[in-house]
């Protein structure tokens, strides 16, 4: 059988260790995995386009068939333009399958050849979003077991976390 590629999108504002669960996953099924950073997802991301990707390549080092991209556009050329036949999604809640649903939808009528594939995360990701990581963050909590070293290292150093003493 021919080597599969698949995409993994994303805004990854910033990156979680729910991102990088399915990373993982997605690695023992697919030959090569291209993580695509979504470029203008959100008018003011935590981190630019490439602090994540940087970012990303850090956290990702370890799988050498795992390529960090940014993209603009929609996500079924930039799939095509890698060579991709399916995209991969996380799925952590009921609640996220009425987005997911119609994505993968209009993707499969925009691009019909290329195949969703949708993956649960470890459960104790399955209530983890970049978005309340940045909230407990900006609150003043830690967040050491939600995202990868790195990435705490560098919300730190944007500062707006918690105070750290001694
Ligand atoms: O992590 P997110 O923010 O849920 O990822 C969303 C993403 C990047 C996968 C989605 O917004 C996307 O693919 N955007 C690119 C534009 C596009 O192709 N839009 C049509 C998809 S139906």
């Amino acid at each position: 059988m021919s080597s599969v590629t698949a995409v993994y999108p994303g805004s990854f504002d910033p990156p979680t260790l729910g991102h990088l669960d399915l990373i993982a996953r997605g690695c023992r099924l697919f030959d090569r995995l291209i993580v695509g950073v979504l470029r203008n997802s959100e008018k003011t991301p935590l981190f630019s386009v490439e602090e994540r990707v940087q970012m990303l390549r850090e956290i990702c080092r370890c799988w050498p068939q795992v390529e960090v991209q940014e993209f603009d556009g929609l996500l079924v050329d930039f799939a095509s333009r890698v060579g991709a036949r399916a995209v991969l999604r996380g799925i952590r809640a009921i609640s996220d399958y009425e987005y997911e649903f119609q994505m993968a939808w209009m993707n499969r009528r925009l691009a019909p050849e290329l195949e969703t594939v949708f993956m649960m995360p470890a459960e104790a990701y399955s209530y983890l979003s970049s978005r309340l990581v940045k909230e407990v963050f900006q609150l003043g909590r830690p967040v050491a077991e939600l995202v990868p070293p790195e990435v705490e290292a560098r919300m730190h150093a944007h500062g707006g976390g918690p105070q750290v003493h001694g």
